[in-house]
């Protein structure tokens, strides 16, 4: 009987990674990779970057061609979504009531936009970004836009702002925490950032419960924060967070809570089932001291790629923990911000550089945890050295401009 090979549902980054990594390791069986979204796997950072600045085509999005799909003989089937799992048998059921054999399954089925949940939200110019397709609309919308609402500032909003705001459109950013990117970064590089985007002439709004969207023919006019203050808008961005597509998993009744649950090997309870990417929560030798049982969910391409590449790993006979450094990256208007690990809103932070170009060291429990670069690419790639290293570092050398840390990095590599 032929092998029935390796079934990978979603078609994203982590999908295409694991798809493209288990050729290069050597697994020959069959790997099919099943999306619902139309195309070749593409990647999504430009969508709010340069492919909504008009500075790169959708083609410049795919992560591969066709042709390299069919030379590593990964097959595709775009606009299909699988809608059951049935352990037992081994076999995928799609929307369509057609049913796929697996010998292993892998969910890569990334995260989805959280909704505004205020009346007026679902008027015609009130706008998520997620796909390419939402991207498309989105150029539409700025092309004739005025007066522009984000609401949420984190990577999604602060993003599309510096984009809106370059095109010289009113921004006005309502974010309901009291500063901005508040779940990835410190203080100190939340009010750069404010600062930098408050130059460009975007205006904010902190601490603001949004309360309904208003308007007038089936299109929003404003937005009515608590309280009743309008802020008038012709296109409203809502980038407020993501929810993880976990509800195959959870309707086969494999564990989850926020993410797919999957041990340090990336497998589910059900060991013919693998999960990476925004919709796997797993454990992080990163996480310690962060969250209480030291798990994580991670929403970034490196997590999709290298989590891609231990998956595919194990899959094709060699298995190993997933221990690699997180890291971020994201470009608003000229600054570009580098996070490498990961810190909460707690951990101690630690100045080096000034103005434009700084870094923020953050400890905790006394250990190096995570490094954000402001325009400090060097700091960065140091960071990230020093915490695959496990590297120690004092916060005074941290601090001391003339301690050299590119030493220190190499040193101990
Ligand atoms: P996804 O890329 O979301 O892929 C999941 C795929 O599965 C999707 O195509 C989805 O439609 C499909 N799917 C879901 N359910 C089913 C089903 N039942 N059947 C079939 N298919 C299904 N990260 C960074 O590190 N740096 C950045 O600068 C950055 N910029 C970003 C900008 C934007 C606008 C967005 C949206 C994200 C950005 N990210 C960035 C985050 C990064 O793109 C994600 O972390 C990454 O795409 C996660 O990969 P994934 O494969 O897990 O999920
Ligand atoms: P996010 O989690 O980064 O930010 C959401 C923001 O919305 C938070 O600041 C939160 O406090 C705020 N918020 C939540 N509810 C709100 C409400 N009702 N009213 C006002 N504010 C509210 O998520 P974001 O920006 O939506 O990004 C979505 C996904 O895309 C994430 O996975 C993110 O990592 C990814 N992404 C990553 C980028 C990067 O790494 N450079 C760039 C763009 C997106």
């Amino acid at each position: 009987m032929s092998a029935a090979g390796i079934v990978i549902v979603g078609g994203g980054q982590a999908g295409f990674q694991v798809a493209a990594s288990l050729r290069e390791a050597g697994y020959t069986d069959p790997v099919l990779l099943v999306g619902d979204e139309p195309g070749l796997p593409y990647q999504r950072p430009p969508l709010s970057k340069a492919y909504l600045a008009g500075k790169t085509d959708a083609e410049g999005l795919n992560l591969r061609s066709g042709s390299f799909l069919a030379e590593h003989r990964i097959a595709l089937r775009p606009d299909t979504r699988a809608a059951r799992i049935d352990r037992e048998a081994r076999r995928l059921i799609l929307a369509d009531g057609e049913s796929l054999a697996y010998d292993h399954l892998v969910l890569a089925t990334g995260a989805r936009n959280r909704a505004l949940p205020v009346p007026g939200a679902d008027l015609a110019n009130v706008r998520q970004l997620r796909g390419l397709a939402d991207a498309d609309h989105l150029k539409e919308a700025l092309a004739a836009a005025e007066r522009v609402v984000v609401v949420g500032a984190g990577f999604i909003g602060l993003e599309f702002a510096a984009v809106a705001a370059a095109r010289g459109l009113s921004v006005t950013v309502v974010e309901a925490a009291s500063r901005a990117m508040a779940r990835a970064v410190s203080a100190e590089t939340s009010a750069f950032f404010a600062r930098a985007h408050e130059g460009w002439g975007v205006r904010f709004v902190f601490g603001a419960g949004v309360e309904a969207v208003v308007g007038e023919s089936g299109r929003a006019t404003g937005i009515r924060l608590a309280g009743g203050r309008i802020l008038p808008a012709d296109l409203v961005l809502v980038g407020i967070g993501v929810v993880p597509n976990a509800e195959l998993a959870a309707e086969a009744g494999l564990a989850v809570a926020d993410g797919i649950r999957v041990d340090a090997f990336l497998a589910t309870d059900d060991p013919a089932i693998s999960a990476l990417g925004d919709c796997a929560r797993f454990p992080s030798p990163f996480a310690k001291g962060l969250t209480a049982d030291g798990t994580v969910r991670i929403e970034s391409v490196q997590n999709a790629i290298d989590q891609g590449r231990c998956l595919a790993g194990r899959l094709a006979g060699r298995p190993a923990a997933y221990g690699a450094v997180p890291w971020f990256w994201s470009d608003q208007g000229r600054h570009k911000l580098q996070i490498a690990g990961l810190a909460g809103p707690e951990d101690a932070s630690i100045l080096r550089g000034s103005g434009d170009a700084f870094s923020v060291f953050r400890f905790r429990d006394g250990a190096l945890r995570a490094v954000e670069s402001v325009n400090r690419a060097g700091d960065h790639m140091i960071a990230r050295r020093l915490l695959a290293a496990g590297t120690p570092l004092q916060p005074e050398q941290a601090a001391d401009p003339a301690f050299d840390l590119k030493a220190l990095a190499t040193a101990r590599a």
